[in-house]
């Protein structure tokens, strides 16, 4: 196991590289409790977020909105290069004990991502919390901290980073994101 790890490791940094690395496997992490899906769905703005793969815009947004059969849908527009991209997908509730622990599909072939709720008062911010682990080996932490509207309080963010920090999430790459002149191009 060890050996066949290093053998896969030079092919697998790349996929990492930029993103937050850790060893072992995903925390456990406490989420929102009581969580109320009906409450979270709507437009939220990104306000921060750990580096990942896949966004490299401005301006990012999400909407959430159930569908007919109770998946909910999920749609991401963020600027690219002056132009908006927008990316369909679905999220589910996988346990309905477990309410804040979703999971967010890209398209109906890709596996369910973890997209936890780690915090939200509904109304002003959430900290969302995605976690991939290999093997147990390591793991690649992604977090957004997200608002109802472009701009939100230093209060709201704090208490978002303390979710994340009171599970031992490290923030220490987090960037705020740029949403200015954004309304003017969305
Ligand atoms: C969010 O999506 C729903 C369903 O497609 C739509 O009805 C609603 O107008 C959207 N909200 C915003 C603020 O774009």
């Amino acid at each position: 196991m060890k050996a066949s790890f290093a053998l896969l490791l030079p092919l697998l940094l790349p996929l990492v590289s930029g993103q937050v690395f850790h060893w072992g496997s995903c925390p456990d992490a406490t989420v929102q409790p009581s969580f109320e899906l009906q409450k979270y769905l709507g437009k939220w703005y990104e306000i921060a977020r750990l580096p990942n793969i896949w966004q490299r815009g401005d301006c990012a947004e999400a909407n959430y909105s159930m569908r007919a059969d109770e998946s909910i849908k999920v749609v991401n527009t963020e600027l690219m290069n002056g132009k908006p991209n927008t990316v369909e997908g679905t999220a589910v509730v996988q346990d309905f004990n477990e309410p804040a622990k979703l999971g967010v599909s890209c398209s109906y072939f890709s596996p369910y991502s973890p997209y936890w709720v780690l915090y939200t008062d509904y109304e002003t911010v959430a900290a969302v919390y995605s976690c991939t682990g290999v093997m147990g080996i390591f793991h690649v932490d992604y977090a957004w901290i997200i608002g109802r509207s472009r701009w939100i309080p230093e209060e709201a963010v704090s208490s978002a980073k303390n979710a994340f920090i009171s599970n031992g999430i490290d923030l220490s790459k987090m960037t705020v994101s740029d949403q200015q002149g954004c309304d003017m191009q969305l």
